[in-house]
């Protein structure tokens, strides 16, 4: 909401788009609808009007706000994405394009609400869900004919901190901390520390890139508790760097894919990537590696996915 109000203008005159927000909700919060339009300088001060009488569900409230577009920022259910899923297929089937940087639904319903959106008319954009919003999958919209054979990267940011945290001298309790005040760890940091999260990503990419059926349990997953910090000094003075990897590769019948922790020479553009930076490279047919870098993303680089896929979804 701080980005679409700092770039209303902007939006107006270089894209022709003008907003109102016409609803709000999460689980404290309740259902809060009104489709004159909810005054965004009240609810950025953390000042909510009460929630509208007898609505109960996301459909009876995304009805109220009359919603053109949702944007779907709630936390990751690694079962099976819900209620994530159910609150775009709502969005979708009420006509309102759905936007989100949630990876449940990219990981569960990828097929089945691109289906919706090709009945629908409507769009379902995901950019944040993997690597804070760079552009992966809105490259690849634009890079006709080719095919995504495999790739690899660091696509978890809290586990990376916690990884240089302790090639400093901190402990993995201290790093995770450090992690935790950057507001990158996941809400349950369990999900990062033991690869969920990063299997979740690379379950997304898989499905959606090389259309595969991946999901987090077909992954084989181990994650970086068994590190010590004593292990990871001990690797960097032997010019070696220990990372979560992830990679995936396009199978016969089915994708196959690994996250666990690699121990890297310092070659590897992989042992170089730092603290909350991330990479991925792509094996394709056109381009035998074609690699994207972000580096020390913040909170504002997630919400600059989810305003990019707005204005995409209304060009
Ligand atoms: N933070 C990042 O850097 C980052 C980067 C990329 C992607 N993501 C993804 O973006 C999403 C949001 O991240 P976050 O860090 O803001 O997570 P968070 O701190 O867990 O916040 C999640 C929000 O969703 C609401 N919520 C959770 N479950 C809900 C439910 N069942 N129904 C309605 N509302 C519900 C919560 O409301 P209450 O507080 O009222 O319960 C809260 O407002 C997650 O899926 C995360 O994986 C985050």
């Amino acid at each position: 909401l701080r980005l679409l109000v700092r770039h209303q203008a902007e939006l107006r005159t270089r894209h022709g788009i003008a907003w109102r927000v016409t609803g709000v909700a999460s689980r404290r919060l309740d259902w809060i609808a009104n489709s004159q339009g909810l005054d965004p300088a009240e609810l950025l001060r953390g000042e909510f009007p009460r929630p509208a009488a007898g609505l109960n569900d996301v459909r009876a409230w995304l009805r109220a706000a009359r919603a053109d577009v949702l944007f779907e920022a709630s936390s990751l259910n690694i079962e099976n994405g819900q209620p994530a899923v159910e609150h775009i297929r709502a969005a979708l089937e009420l006509g309102a394009h759905a936007i989100t940087a949630n990876k449940g639904p990219v990981v569960f319903a990828y097929r089945e609400l691109s289906q919706l959106v090709a009945e629908r008319g409507r769009r379902f954009l995901f950019e944040s869900t993997v690597m804070d919003g760079a552009p992966i999958f809105a490259m690849f919209r634009d890079l006709p004919l080719v095919e995504v054979n495999g790739f690899h990267g660091i696509f978890n940011s809290t586990t990376n901190v916690i990884l240089s945290g302790m090639e400093q001298g901190l402990s993995f309790e201290q790093s995770l901390e450090r992690a935790q005040q950057m507001g990158i760890a996941e809400t349950d940091a369990s999900y990062d520390i033991d690869g969920w999260d990063a299997t979740v990503k690379v379950c997304a990419l898989a499905n959606v890139l090389m259309g595969a059926k991946l999901l987090p349990p077909q992954v084989a997953r181990e994650g970086i508790r068994s590190i010590t910090a004593a292990a990871v000094r001990e690797a960097r003075a032997a010019g070696q760097r220990y990372k979560l990897v992830c990679r995936a590769r396009r199978g016969e019948n089915q994708a196959h894919a690994t996250v666990r922790p690699e121990l890297l020479p310092l070659t590897d553009p992989m042992a170089q990537v730092e603290g909350a930076s991330s990479l991925v490279c792509f094996e394709t047919n056109f381009f035998p590696g074609l690699a994207i870098t972000e580096h020390n993303p913040g909170l504002e680089t997630t919400a600059y996915g989810l305003l990019a896929d707005f204005v995409r979804a209304l060009a």
